[in-house]
């Protein structure tokens, strides 16, 4: 017995060693945590059950039969973020750089699976160089079962990936499939081919933070959701964007305890300019509506012209689109419309409702975005928008003119409530641009062209720039007070608590991607 205690014990400290001292040193050098270290942190403590801790790998070439390592570069297994159950995958960099081997993906596999048999969130740590070079097209096989598996999984479990150290090639693919990718600054970098091969094909000079970093990938990709500053920033971030999230599609977010006390918000009444072309800041409102410091942006620093993001409202988890007048004049644009429409997607798969705050002058004009697909890509926000199942509501602050009106949650895409505010403007298009179409000829005679133009920017201010003509159609269901939004909301998204929507029998639609 004791020699069978002996061989356990030796193999489950093996494992626990990865790839040895020497490379979990250089592991911490480079201010990165081990797999395990950042698997301890990121579950509640003590939940963690490992599963495959001994598996190893097949491959006899280049004198790997000597190279053994117990759990091949991957620790698996499952465990519990704030007593919720989710699945983990952390790859070992201290193991063959975290190549990914046959049997590590089906160690990735198998907990995959189980995710989603049980229905639970999938939570991949990357840190990797990529196919396990001396296994060849089995490593590229073992790729494809997971990306398979992240195909199957999307939108029947929450898939997260993080990316802590270096995904390159191919690689790249699985957390591209996931829900959300956070970056961590300076430590980690995502892209297709590396800065070699780039500098080959196109001459190109660039480095790795540069061409890939999470800097790159949060500004100008948009590949990544969220950057954090460290290790342990990222996994905190982590359990925090897990908080949003039901565990599957088929359950709805647990409802934080709140009492009511401050849904009267003075501070909205302050917000819109008294000049219609003078920007303000959405997140103010954003921060006037929700529950104190329960906003989660996603994309902070992409897209500005939209944001998105998670937040609570009395204790519900919702899903805020809202147009950003401090950037572009809050336009659509080609990036802003894929970004809405994405974070509209997650929000329906997994059964968060939606607000939708609109201060919006139209679609951003000129050859770079036509030429860049605003047409198609614009349609994937209005596809995505009104494809959406789970409750939806509309606040108009100020601006809705145009396609833009339609496309940002009206009611006539199946919006369930639509509110303005006393500062809402609906119409065709701005005053001014209205005035010098319709009032051409008429301006052109005038001795004062300017003035007369003035005159009938404000006669065509006066008739069309409010909510009223909206509200009277039924377009809009109630023209509010700004102070008045957060009770308005609280009541409108309890009372849709119980909205259900029966589709018509398809396989799928055939959103414009
Ligand atoms: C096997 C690998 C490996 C790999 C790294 N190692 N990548 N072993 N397969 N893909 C090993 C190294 O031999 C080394 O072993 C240890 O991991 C650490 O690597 P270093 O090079 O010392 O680390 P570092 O200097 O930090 O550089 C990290 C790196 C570099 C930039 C990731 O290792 C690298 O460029 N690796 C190869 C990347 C690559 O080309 N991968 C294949 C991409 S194609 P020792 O024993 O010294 O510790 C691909 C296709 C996927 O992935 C397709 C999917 C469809």
């Amino acid at each position: 017995m004791d020699s069978k205690i002996e061989k356990l014990t030796e193999r489950v400290a093996l494992a626990h060693l990865g790839g040895g001292e020497k490379r979990i040193e250089k592991q911490h050098s480079q201010k990165k945590l081990t797999a395990r270290e950042r698997v301890n942190y990121l579950l509640d403590e003590g939940s963690f059950e490992e599963m495959g801790m001994l598996v190893v790998h097949r491959t006899n070439d280049f004198g790997m039969e000597n190279e053994i390592y117990f759990g091949d570069g991957v620790v698996t297994g499952y465990g519990t973020i704030n007593d919720r159950l989710v699945y983990v995958f952390a790859q070992d960099f201290t193991v063959f750089g975290g190549s990914l081997s046959e049997t590590h993906a089906e160690k990735i596999c198998k907990i995959m699976d189980q995710a989603v048999k049980v229905g639970a969130p999938i939570i991949g740590l990357n840190d990797s160089g990529g196919a396990r070079i001396q296994e060849g097209v089995r490593s590229l096989g073992g790729y494809a079962d997971i990306f398979f598996r992240n195909v199957q999984a999307s939108g029947v479990v929450p898939q997260l990936s993080a990316i802590m150290g270096p995904c390159a090639g191919g690689a790249v693919y699985s957390p591209a499939i996931t829900d959300f990718t956070l970056m961590v600054e300076n430590t980690s970098y995502m892209f297709v081919t590396g800065p070699n091969v780039v500098k080959t094909v196109t001459n190109e000079t660039v480095t790795a933070e540069e061409l890939g970093g999470a800097s790159a990938h949060s500004t100008k990709s948009g590949v990544t959701h969220i950057t954090s500053a460290n290790d342990i920033q990222c996994l905190e971030d982590i359990k925090s964007l897990l908080s949003y999230m039901p565990q599957n599609n088929k359950e709805t977010t647990k409802k934080l305890p709140y009492e009511l006390a401050d849904e009267i918000r003075e501070t909205l009444e302050n917000i819109i300019p008294d000049n219609p072309n003078k920007p303000y800041d959405m997140h103010q409102v954003i921060k006037g509506i929700i529950d104190n410091d329960s906003f989660f942006e996603i994309h902070k620093d992409y897209a500005g012209n939209i944001i998105v993001g998670f937040a609570r409202i009395a204790g519900r988890s919702i899903g805020i689109v809202a147009n950003q007048p401090m950037n572009l004049a809050g336009c659509l644009d080609v990036n802003s419309s894929k970004k809405g429409a994405r974070f509209t997607r997650f929000c329906d798969c997994f059964n968060i409702p939606l607000l939708v705050l609109v201060d919006v002058p139209g679609f951003l004009p000129g050859t770079d975005q036509e030429w860049n697909g605003i047409i198609t890509n614009g349609a994937k926000l209005l596809y995505a928008l009104s494809d959406a199942t789970v409750p939806r509501v509309t606040v108009i602050t100020r601006k809705a003119y145009g396609g833009a009106y339609d496309v940002m949650n009206s009611k006539h895409i199946g919006a369930d409530l639509n509110y303005a505010w006393l500062t809402a403007e609906i119409a065709v298009m701005g005053a001014k641009g209205a005035a010098e179409i319709i009032f051409k000829n008429e301006i052109k005679a005038s001795e004062n062209p300017e003035a007369k133009l003035k005159e009938k920017e404000a006669e065509y201010a006066d008739k069309f720039a409010d909510p009223y003509g909206a509200a009277e159609r039924g377009f809009v269901d109630e023209v509010i007070y700004p102070k008045n939004t957060r009770r308005k909301l609280i009541k409108a998204f309890q009372m849709l608590e119980g909205k259900e929507v029966i589709r018509p029998n398809r396989k799928h639609g055939n959103i414009p991607l």
